[in-house]
């Protein structure tokens, strides 16, 4: 009987797992020195950012971005929309030149067909269904639609009457486009794509939505917007704007394609009429944001239902046409340089370069030497930390006491865990510090490394599904154990 229960517990684990949210970035190429592909693929590197969506299919990104282990979503511009619309041979050359071409050794995920079409380049929205179908024809044809998802962005202007998100709907003109796009998605199990501005919304409410609504900064209960129809209270323009989405959804029938957002940001400068552009609300918007996403909240209509979301955009364009704000959504400039450092410490590794708050788990000054060695042993031992840089002639031997090594091994097991306070106790032998111990070329799980990336943290080589899991709890309250049995072996001792 228990058997059944446990696969399907399995089973539901793996759906899961499978939709954990996570953060990509968009990457907008109208720089006049435009980085080199390699070079844009060492900064994705050196901030952990896993998954990347280009505007084209540009050869050199995608040859660059090969075995990276980056996903990658890959787009047909508006330009060639009207082509592939028309033609499903021109949509199988272009599926084969820009996909088959280079998978799998660039993880190529999703094709973006057209951004903005209904829009921004109405005359193309005939064809736009047509496309979408043709393109994934010939993902079938070459037995890639299971891996690669065909889908379109649409600005969240086409849904009207976006509060209450429950009386959402998509502009009705748009109808005759939107139920067969709706129907594809959902047939081809592929997801809405969604560009999400609480920035413009803030902009063009005349003052009606509060700036911190709009930045995802804590609310006064009272701040808070209620949907009368559901009773459901809303903290932020983007949560209510994905609600709005999946309403507008239901209204027409379809229930069971997500959303993902593709694009979401905020400007970091501004012409005088744009007051609001500024690098702090930028940094606020987006460490926010960031955090929001990862935090695993999901909306107030599917809570815990990941709602992944890539940043607008990865550079600042300096080439786009337009008000200064439009060169000005990007995080780094063209010599990767931050144009911010956001606040994302304890949220993951992704952009994670900010060291305001970085924690380390270190031995306390004092502790008994009897109970670290007791400790130090568990760590490297059940605890599963890798200690072999403690070895003679690794970088952490020296100095070769036990308070430095068990400091390592603390700390090691505290980044492990995902930076659990209660990770960080041994039995009251270790305490939280923001002291970085890392010493020459011994460096610490958690330290920024001089040139800015993160020094890599291995998870722990533990079959758990992931850091969060109740599996730290599980290996403290064991060490605990295996602590007060040691302590009753050495006081028989003592007292023998
Ligand atoms: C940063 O330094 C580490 C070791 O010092 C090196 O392995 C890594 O490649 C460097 N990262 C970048 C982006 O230069
Ligand atoms: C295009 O469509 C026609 C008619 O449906 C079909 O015969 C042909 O095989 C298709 N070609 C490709 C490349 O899919
Ligand atoms: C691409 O990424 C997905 C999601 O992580 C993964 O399941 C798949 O194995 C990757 N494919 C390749 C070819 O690396
Ligand atoms: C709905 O879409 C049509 C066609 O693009 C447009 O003319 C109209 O202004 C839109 N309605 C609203 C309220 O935005
Ligand atoms: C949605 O379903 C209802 C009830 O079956 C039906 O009356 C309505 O026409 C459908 N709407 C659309 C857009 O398909
Ligand atoms: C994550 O979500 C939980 C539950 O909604 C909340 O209590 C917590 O404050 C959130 N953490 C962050 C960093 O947003
Ligand atoms: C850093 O810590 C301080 C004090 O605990 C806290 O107020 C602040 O919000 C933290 N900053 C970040 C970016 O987490
Ligand atoms: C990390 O931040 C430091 C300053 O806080 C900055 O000098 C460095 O360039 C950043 N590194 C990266 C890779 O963003
Ligand atoms: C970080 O981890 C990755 C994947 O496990 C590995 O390929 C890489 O060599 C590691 N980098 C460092 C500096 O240890
Ligand atoms: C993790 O699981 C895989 C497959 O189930 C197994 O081969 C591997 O030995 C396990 N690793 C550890 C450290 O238990």
């Amino acid at each position: 009987m228990a058997l059944p229960l446990i696969l399907m517990l399995v089973a539901v684990s793996l759906v899961r797992a499978d939709e954990d949210a996570y953060i990509g970035v968009n990457i907008g190429t109208a720089l006049s020195d435009m980085p080199h592909p390699t070079q844009v693929v060492a900064l994705l590197k050196a901030q952990q950012i896993r998954h990347v969506r280009l505007y084209d299919t540009d050869r050199g990104m995608l040859v660059a971005l090969a075995n990276t282990g980056i996903q990658v979503i890959v787009s047909v511009p508006n330009e060639q929309l009207l082509g592939i619309g028309q033609s499903n041979s021109t949509a199988a050359n272009w599926v084969s030149k820009n996909v088959v071409a280079h998978y799998p050794a660039t993880n190529i995920t999703a094709i973006s067909v057209g951004s903005d079409v209904l829009t921004t380049l109405p005359n193309a929205a005939p064809v736009l269904v047509n496309g979408m179908k043709f393109i994934h024809t010939a993902l079938v044809a070459s037995n890639l639609d299971r891996q690669i998802k065909v889908s379109t962005p649409l600005s969240s202007s086409l849904i009207l009457d976006s509060f209450p998100p429950s009386q959402a709907f998509f502009n009705r003109s748009w109808n005759p486009v939107m139920v067969p796009i709706l129907n594809f998605l959902q047939s081809t199990g592929s997801f809405l794509m969604l560009n999400v501005y609480p920035y413009y919304d803030y902009m063009q409410s005349n003052g009606i939505i509060p700036l911190d609504y709009a930045l995802l900064k804590p609310l006064p209960p009272n701040k808070e917007a209620v949907d009368a129809n559901t009773l459901v209270h809303y903290t932020n323009v983007f949560d209510a704007m994905v609600d709005a989405a999946y309403f507008a959804m239901a209204f027409l029938n379809t229930t069971n394609v997500p959303v993902m957002v593709s694009e979401s940001g905020w400007p970091s400068k501004g012409d005088s009429n744009e007051p609001d552009a500024t690098l702090e609300n930028a940094n606020t918007y987006n460490s926010n944001l960031i955090r929001h996403v990862l935090n695993k909240t999901g909306t107030p209509k599917h809570p815990g239902m990941a709602v992944s979301t890539y940043i607008y955009e990865l550079y600042n364009e300096d080439m786009k046409p337009g008000p200064i704000s439009e060169k000005n959504w990007g995080l780094f400039d063209a010599n990767g340089e931050p144009i911010y450092i956001l606040h994302l410490t304890g949220s993951g590794l992704v952009l994670a370069n900010d060291t305001t708050n970085q924690t380390f788990c270190a031995a306390k000054d004092g502790a008994d030497p009897k109970m670290l060695q007791a400790a130090l042993d568990w760590a490297c031992g059940p605890g599963k930390v890798d200690c072999a840089p403690l070895s003679q002639g690794q970088p952490c031997y020296e100095p070769d006491n036990v308070i430095a090594h068990a400091t390592y091994a603390f700390d090691t097991y505290y980044h492990q865990t995902g930076k659990d306070t209660e990770a960080c106790d041994f039995n009251g032998v270790a305490a939280i510090t923001t002291t970085n111990p890392s010493h020459g070329s011994c460096v610490f799980p958690g330290s920024v490394g001089r040139n800015g990336s993160l020094v890599n943290i291995t998870a722990p080589s533990m079959n758990s599904t992931s850091s969060d899991s109740p599996g730290s709890y599980f290996y403290g309250g064991a060490f605990a154990c295996v602590l007060m049995v040691m302590r009753a072996i050495i006081w028989s001792a003592v007292l023998l």
